[in-house]
């Protein structure tokens, strides 16, 4: 299987963000565990900070992988575009939080994308992203 996790902005400072909340692991770190954990699975990455390379990369990935896992970050609470670009593709989508959102800011309860989505996992830290790739296989 082919699958492609994109995360969206400031999520690059993994491990030097606020690691009270986001831990203290880099992605490229988690990444390599990941690749290792699932060695039959064809992980990819992207990450940007810009709406629009996140929407390009949605449609350009969205007829061809067989799941992907999006942290869309703070876009997740305004972006209906990418939740459009959700919405156009055929791929399955799996949003995915580090924290709890729900346990946070007032205004990280809405998401956008998740009403799109085949299914969300909000909360668990970095294996939030391993519990949606195992959704996938
Ligand atoms: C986040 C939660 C968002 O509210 C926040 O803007 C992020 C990270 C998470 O993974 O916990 O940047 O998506």
């Amino acid at each position: 299987k082919k699958i492609l996790i994109i995360n969206g902005p400031n999520l690059n400072l993994l491990g030097k963000r606020e690691p009270a909340i986001y831990g203290s692991d880099s992605f490229d770190e988690f990444l390599s565990h990941l690749q290792e954990e699932f060695p039959q699975v064809a992980i990819d990455y992207f990450q940007s900070n810009v709406e629009g390379e996140l929407i390009n990369k949605i449609q350009e990935a969205g007829y061809d992988y067989d799941g992907i896992v999006l942290n869309a970050a703070a876009y997740t609470h305004t972006s209906i575009a990418i939740a459009d670009a959700v919405k156009a593709i055929t791929t399955p989508v799996i949003e995915v939080h580090i924290s709890n959102t729900y346990s946070r800011e007032i205004y990280r309860h809405q998401s956008f994308i998740a009403p799109v989505c085949q299914g969300i996992i909000i909360g668990f830290g970095l294996n939030s992203y391993k519990l949606a790739i195992q959704s996938f296989l």
